[in-house]
């Protein structure tokens, strides 16, 4: 199968697509938006047809727009020869800026000066009942807005008041210093009235003035200062909808010289019943569908968000739309629910390329066909040879589920044979990293330079395949700071071929356990930060990804270190397969048998809890700094595994004795009391009562915290024993909350541990 040639096009065309889209983002398409030979903006507003500046660039007079530098250098664009416009949008709004209604009294309560200012605009442009409200500030005010909407009239209005300045609340315009009301739909003038009750004598010292006005919306937020502070001469923006004309589409059509949206590509439509219609492109098409060539075909092959073309499709821009096709090669794939990617097409055999290239050449060619029939056939002897192994390793499982998850297509990667062939040295003994009982690891370093581990697996299980796969696409998805990056896989050896990132810094085993590193002691900080950081690992593997993952093999030798001393969590997939049964109790599980989960032992049944104990024994290997299986321990207890001395240790309150010596006396007590009393949960027999992953990750993240808040050191001591708690950590303010009793005794400790 030439899986590789069907990724590499596709992922060749993703670049480009990328590429291209990138750059229309430094281009973004710019059309016209005035009349040919016409200015388009006034200051910084822009100015689109059929509004317009100077003669023959508007539609009609309501549409002519006065740009003039009256007082300020700016020029300033003024509609209907008094109204200061802000924003003019081809949606058919405009933004236009109106002085506001005050009333003023002095302290005796004279009237100072009352200002109603009005606002009349043509049929065609009517006030937002949406994007505006009627907004009255002030403590001692009665405001109306009245006007005409449509044929009729109408009048609106509230009457806010308050007693004191701190019963305003800023932001809050419901009545106490601010009220507000919505304005009818289609109103084309305003007029707003304002006066007082009492003269404003009772508020006076923080009210002098009200004020009224309808506003944008979202351009004004009421605040207590806006009682003294809001200044007479204001102006505050208004949202306007304007309309060509105030009839219909079907009766603007009858008028052909006047129809608006007469141009190419360009249709009517009517915003408000009744209230004039405007123009829009058609779908495909952007720009002012107000002018005659003014809507332009979009290219949405230019931005990915404006086009669906599946992955590995040629988008092809075409009048009014696109069209979404395959590169040359591959068919698109229907499910009759519209396309779903493209598919290599059936190849043609290569026989039938001999015997085309026979036909066509003439005799003087017989030779060189022959010689090119042999190494055809040669490479295809070897080709069918990988394509077998390919297909016993699950290949075609392995692709069915990658056309399944577009997602995995880009991420999994199909290495070659030939490729991690050179990448290794031809598998050289030199390049062994390690050796596990679920195969060989070798260093490896890519064409590209990526310096990777490739681990050759043992010979995969025909019945497990289906979860060898599983476990491939799922670890490919994985993108976790703390969990070893699968980066892909080949298929097509005798044996499947796992490629990883390379991490450089060997394993927390070899840390804890291979004497002292001189630039690296082993501090407390480190061992909680790296208990963290896998604790994090997990339970984002657990609880995080789309399926449950259960490493199964959690032990000190596979957790990695990067070259920060970053841990990473390694060699998962595999130890899936792991059957546990008796005969393969000495060779297979010997390995990890000291952190095998009692329960799961005994019932060949494997939980989430199960992974919670693995860790549980590696917290104790940070505790202690002692191995899980055989150990330096007294003659008595030497055979019983690191998690039963450490459990009997916490049972007998003698903590101290089982510590790693360096730890004592280092000012970190509560830390290392409460992360072993979680180490003692985790390492519970019964599966039920040890915490979930989750629960572990928080309560060691949260001593990280306190950490950094509590510095003074206390005397060591050692746990206090707590006989059927529920709060672990009672005297540091953590609260766990558990199943029931957690408490437990010696003779609970599975026989089985004892024995080995
Ligand atoms: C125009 O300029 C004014 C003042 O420089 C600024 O407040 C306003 O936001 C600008 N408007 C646009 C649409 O850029
Ligand atoms: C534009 O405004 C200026 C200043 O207000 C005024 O002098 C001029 O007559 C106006 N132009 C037109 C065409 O109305
Ligand atoms: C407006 O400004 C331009 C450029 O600053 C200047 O040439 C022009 O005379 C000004 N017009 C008025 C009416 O001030
Ligand atoms: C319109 O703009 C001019 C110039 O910036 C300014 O003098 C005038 O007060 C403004 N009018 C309104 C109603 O905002
Ligand atoms: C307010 O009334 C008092 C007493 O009637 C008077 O002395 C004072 O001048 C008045 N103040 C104003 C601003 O009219
Ligand atoms: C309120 O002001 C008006 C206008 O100045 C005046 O006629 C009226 O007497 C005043 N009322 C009170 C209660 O001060
Ligand atoms: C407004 O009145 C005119 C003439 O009276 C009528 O033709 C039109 O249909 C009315 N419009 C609405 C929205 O009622
Ligand atoms: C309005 O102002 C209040 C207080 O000043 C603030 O909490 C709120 O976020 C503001 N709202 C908006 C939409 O700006
Ligand atoms: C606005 O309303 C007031 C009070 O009803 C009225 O006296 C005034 O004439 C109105 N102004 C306009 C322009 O309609
Ligand atoms: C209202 O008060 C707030 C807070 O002081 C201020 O940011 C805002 O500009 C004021 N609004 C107006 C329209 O002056
Ligand atoms: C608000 O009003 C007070 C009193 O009227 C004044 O002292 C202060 O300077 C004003 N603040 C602003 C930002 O206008
Ligand atoms: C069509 O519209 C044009 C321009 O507004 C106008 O001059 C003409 O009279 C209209 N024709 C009819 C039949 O209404």
């Amino acid at each position: 199968m030439g899986f590789n040639r069907f990724i590499l096009p596709m992922l060749l065309h993703l670049v480009i697509a990328l590429m291209l889209s990138s750059a229309s983002t430094l281009t973004p398409p710019t059309f016209p938006i005035a009349m040919p030979g016409c200015k388009d903006h006034c200051g910084n507003v822009s100015i689109p047809f059929p509004f317009g500046i100077t003669e023959d660039c508007y539609l009609n007079k309501y549409f002519f727009i006065n740009c003039t530098n009256s007082s300020t250098s700016v020029p300033q664009p003024v509609l209907q020869n008094a109204i200061n416009v802000t924003d003019i949008s081809l949606e058919g709004q405009v933004h236009l800026m109106q002085d506001i209604a005050s009333d003023c009294y002095d302290k005796n309560g004279s009237l100072l000066g009352n200002i109603s200012p009005w606002m009349r605009l043509s049929k065609r442009f009517t006030f937002s009942s949406t994007a505006n409200k009627f907004i009255v500030v002030g403590c001692d005010a009665l405001a109306l807005v009245k006007g005409f909407g449509q044929n009729r009239s109408y009048a609106t209005g509230c009457i806010p008041s308050c007693d004191y300045k701190e019963d305003v609340i800023d932001g809050s315009c419901s009545g106490i210093g601010c009220c507000r009301t919505d304005i009818p739909p289609g109103a084309w003038n305003i007029n707003v009235s304002l006066t007082s009750l009492n003269n404003h004598t009772k508020v006076w010292d923080f009210n002098p003035c009200s004020y009224a006005f309808v506003v944008e919306e979202k351009a004004f937020n009421f605040s207590a200062s806006n009682l003294t502070n809001l200044s007479d001469d204001l102006s505050l923006p208004v949202v306007v909808d304007w309309t060509i004309e105030e009839g219909s589409c079907e009766v603007a059509q009858r008028n052909t010289t006047s129809y608006a949206c007469s141009g190419k590509n360009s249709h009517c439509y009517e915003p408000f019943k009744g209230l004039g219609y405007r123009c829009s492109c058609d779908q495909g098409y952007e720009g002012n569908p107000y002018l005659p060539d003014g809507c332009q075909d979009i290219d949405e092959c230019q931005k990915e968000e404006t086009n669906n073309c599946k992955f590995g499709e040629l988008c092809i821009n075409v009048e009014g739309g696109y069209n979404c096709s395959c590169p040359k090669g591959y068919l698109q794939k229907d499910d009759g629910k519209g396309s779903e990617g493209c598919i290599p097409q059936p190849k043609k055999s290569y026989q039938a390329l001999v015997a085309g290239a026979f036909a066509g050449a003439g005799v003087l060619f017989l030779v060189i066909a022959t010689y090119t029939l042999y190494k055809v056939v040669k490479r295809r002897r070897n080709k069918k040879r990988q394509e077998k192994f390919f297909k016993r390793n699950g290949g075609l499982l392995l692709q069915h589920q990658l056309s399944a998850d577009e997602g995995g297509v880009e991420k999994t990667m199909l290495f070659s044979a030939k490729e991690l062939n050179k990448a290794s040295d031809g598998f050289n003994e030199n390049r062994i990293l390690g050796q596990g009982g679920q195969g060989t690891v070798y260093k490896g370093m890519l064409t590209d330079g990526r310096i990777v581990a490739i681990k050759k697996s043992k010979k995969v299980d025909e019945n497990q395949l289906g979860q060898f796969i599983n476990e491939v696409v799922l670890l490919s998805q994985i993108n976790h700071r703390n969990v070893v990056k699968l980066l892909g896989c080949c298929l097509e050896t005798e044996v499947p071929l796992l490629v990883y990132e390379f991490i450089p810094n060997g394993t927390l085993f070899t840390l804890i356990h291979n004497g002292n590193n001189e630039e690296l002691p082993l501090t407390w900080n480190l061992r909680l930060r790296i208990a963290i950081e896998v604790a994090g690992a997990l339970a984002y593997l657990h609880s995080a990804v789309s399926i449950p993952i259960y490493h199964r093999d959690i032990k000190s030798s596979n957790i990695l270190l990067d070259e920060k001393y970053i841990a990473k969590v390694s060699d998962f997939g595999t130890s899936r397969s792991v059957t546990i049964d008796k005969t393969h109790l000495t060779t297979v599980v010997k390995g990890t048998f000291g952190y095998l989960d009692p329960e799961y032992f005994q019932s060949s049944q494997f939980t989430e809890k199960s992974d919670v104990y693995s860790f549980g024994v590696v917290l104790a290997e940070l505790l202690t700094r002692q191995k899980p299986i055989s150990s330096a321990a007294t003659d008595e207890d030497c055979n019983l595994s690191l998690a039963t001395r450490f459990l009997i240790s916490m049972e007998q309150d003698s903590l101290r004795n089982i510590l790693d010596p360096e730890l004592i006396n280092q000012g970190n007590e509560q830390e290392i009391t409460a992360v072993a009393k979680l180490a003692q949960r985790c390492l519970n027999l019964n599966g039920k009562k040890r915490p979930t992953m989750k629960e572990v990750a928080i309560g060691l993240e949260s001593m990280k915290l306190s950490s950094v808040q509590s510095t003074t050191p206390e005397n060591f001591q050692s746990p206090s024993h707590n006989e059927g708690e529920s709060v672990v950590f009672s005297d540091n303010n953590y609260t766990w909350t558990t199943e029931g009793d957690s408490s437990r005794s010696v003779s609970d400790v599975d026989p089985l541990m004892n024995k080995h």
